[in-house]
């Protein structure tokens, strides 16, 4: 397949679609923005209207719907509540364990938000604080993340795979009061001692007060009697009970922090809000995602990673769909249970990653073709690139080439999507599609000038988006210079991309110091840290290479200590210690020992040249090499 393949929306998709004409929707959205970002803001509820759309004045610091008054939750869950959507399913849960299942109307979950909401408050949780989420994909995963929206706390959802130090690192960073987190996670039948790494996570945190902990899988924990309290006895308690008011904050008020991956070894605290967000995500899950009332949705992603919150929690329950979510991993205990799923609950649209893809195409067709997966009409990706290999395989054999597939491309920063093929618009397999309506891009050279079509570039966003993120916790300044001051006036998202005749986008990949290895954000500084902590480690780089499943894998060099000697068990002990520290979806695949790193004379690791050399390409101008 090259850029000029190009394929058609399937006729039973366009026929249902929410947007028709999708060339006519593109250009009077970028005609008039705010305009078009005002109307999708009038769809749902605030308390009091905005004054302005877009408040430029601070800029980079932009502000949206300024004035206004509202809550996620309100949107995404109490206004339901007043239409028959009360008793539709808000969420089907499905255990690894697929015997385990777990089913809420939006009237349940409801109430589940505030209980949880109403244990917040007891425990002193006020507006603005900031609590630590460190769960797996479970029920609760919903209710404490809506919780803390409703009483107008922050959340900060650390991905479940995260190890001690990095948990750490991040409670630290948002000085939570509270952790919520499960006694242990199930991964392919085993119990991952989620509450062992919080003990250990929080004996370092000075301003952890309280840990609530889920029982999930019943393994034995210590619990501290002067922090820890089991969920279930909590709920038994009167604090527990009685209504809670989702209270109304400012448009602008934080919702949540992510943290990710930078140059950096310190992660970024990505802020969202409560009013921009909520209009972004509602938008792009009727045009772009194509949601139906009728609808059964199923996003696979985790929400420790902005996919998830994005489109797991918030965006179905904004537009009051059924949002699905599995607990469990693609491939255990056997490589169909996603399509045992997808026919045993009738999904509709499914939204994957394309090393999932990859993995299971890796099984073969038969175990796709056991299932009648007939109910499904969309199949979506984000990411990495989605190859045209693997483009191919979800169209023709999990689609049975009935579903239109669409490769969607976002960023943490981002909070939802800015790139994608509308479900009308005709389909470039390998591309990311075109900007979704209101927003604009460009790739542009190292001087800031854009580039004529199919030359490799920067790419930036040139128009501010509700879902922005308003900057990085605690750190304004380096939310100025990551992202805006490359090239003034335009986003700077850190990937690589081009852009051909017909306006549609390729992404290469990224150019700074981040590695998406399976579709997680890795930063190089990050792995190097966690290496460099191996006692037998005196210095060390992290490269990424091309990778058939996983899109990149890890590959470190080092250079050892005197004393100590390359070999197999070093290896394995080195991995072992990156899994430990940081987490185990960061360990190295390989790694190479060296005497020497190539270096620029003022210090500085020429990956470049230790990437060539991985890869035996050429390793280009040396000039600066030190030795
Ligand atoms: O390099 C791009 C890649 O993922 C990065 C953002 O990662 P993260 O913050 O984890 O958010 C992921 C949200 C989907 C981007 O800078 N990326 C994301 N989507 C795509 C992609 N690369 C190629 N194609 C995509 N569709």
């Amino acid at each position: 397949m090259t850029d000029e393949t190009i394929v058609d929306p399937p006729q039973p998709v366009v026929d249902v679609a929410n947007v028709g004409d999708w060339n006519t929707l593109l250009e009077s959205a970028v005609a008039d923005p705010e305009g078009f970002w005002e109307a999708e803001a009038q769809e749902l509820e605030w308390s009091k209207p905005w004054d302005k759309v877009l408040d430029r004045s601070d800029a980079p610091f932009f502000k949206w719907f300024t004035g206004a008054r509202t809550n996620i939750v309100t949107n995404a869950v109490d206004r339901h509540l007043n239409t028959a959507r009360r008793n539709k399913l808000a969420l089907i849960w499905v255990g690894e364990d697929t015997s385990k299942v777990r089913t809420f109307s939006y009237f349940s979950l409801a109430r589940e938000v505030e209980q949880m909401a109403n244990i917040l408050l007891s425990m002193g949780v006020r507006k603005g604080d900031v609590v630590t989420i460190y769960l797996p994909r479970i029920p609760e995963l919903f209710f404490a993340m809506l919780a803390c929206a409703k009483i107008g706390a922050v959340h900060s959802v650390v991905f479940a795979g995260y190890s001690s130090e990095a948990l750490n690192q991040r409670i630290d960073g948002s000085e939570s009061k509270v952790v919520i987190t499960v006694d242990g996670s199930w991964i392919n039948g085993k119990v991952f001692p989620m509450k062992q790494i919080v003990d250990d996570a929080v004996k370092f945190s000075p301003t952890v007060e309280n840990v609530i902990v889920v029982r999930n899988t019943e393994s034995e924990v210590t619990m501290d009697p002067t922090r820890d309290h089991w969920y279930h006895e909590l709920c038994k308690l009167p604090i527990a009970k009685g209504r809670c008011e989702t209270v109304q904050v400012d448009a602008e008020d934080p919702l949540f922090i992510l943290y990710t991956s930078g140059s950096t070894g310190k992660p970024k605290g990505v802020v969202h809000t409560h009013g921009g967000y909520q209009v972004h995500l509602s938008a792009t899950m009727k045009y772009c995602m194509d949601i139906h009332e009728e609808d059964r949705w199923w996003c696979t992603a985790d929400p420790g990673w902005i996919t998830g919150t994005s489109y797991v929690i918030y965006a179905p329950l904004l537009r009051g769909a059924t949002t699905f979510m599995a607990e469990g991993s693609p491939v255990f205990p056997y490589p169909d249970v996603w399509w045992q799923l997808i026919e045993h609950y009738g999904i509709n649209s499914m939204f994957t990653a394309p090393t999932a893809i990859r993995t299971l195409m890796r099984f073969g067709d038969a175990w796709v073709r056991k299932h009648d997966l007939s109910s499904l009409r969309i199949l979506f990706s984000a990411g990495e690139p989605l190859n045209p290999e693997a483009w191919q395989w979800f169209h023709d054999v999990v689609g049975n080439g009935k579903c239109a597939v669409i490769d969607t491309w976002f960023q943490t920063e981002t909070g939802a999507m800015q790139l994608t093929s509308l479900p009308t618009m005709p389909k470039k397999p390998g591309s990311a599609g075109k900007p979704i309506p209101g927003q604009e891009v460009a790739v542009v050279d190292e001087d800031g000038k854009e580039v004529p079509p199919g030359t490799d570039g920067f790419l930036v966003l040139k128009n501010p988006w509700p879902s922005m993120l308003r900057t990085l916790y605690k750190e304004p300044e380096r939310y100025v210079d990551t992202y805006w001051s490359k090239y003034p006036g335009v986003y700077l998202t850190g990937d690589s991309a081009r852009i051909d005749e017909d306006g549609y986008v390729w992404i290469i990949g990224r150019t700074d110091d981040v590695i998406k290895v399976s579709g997680h954000r890795i930063g190089t500084a990050e792995v190097e840290t966690a290496v460099g902590s191996h006692p037998a480690v005196a210095e060390c780089a992290a490269i990424g290479l091309p990778h058939e499943v996983k899109g990149n894998a890890i590959h470190m060099v080092v250079v050892l200590h005197t004393g100590y000697e390359p070999s197999k068990d070093l290896i394995a002990d080195i991995r072992a210690h990156v899994a430990e520290t940081l987490s185990p979806i960061a360990k190295p695949d390989t790694i190479d020992f060296v005497e020497k790193l190539p270096k620029t004379r003022s210090g500085k690791i020429m990956r470049r040249v230790l990437k060539a050399r991985a890869l035996g390409e050429d390793e280009g101008d040396l000039s600066t090499l030190d030795d």
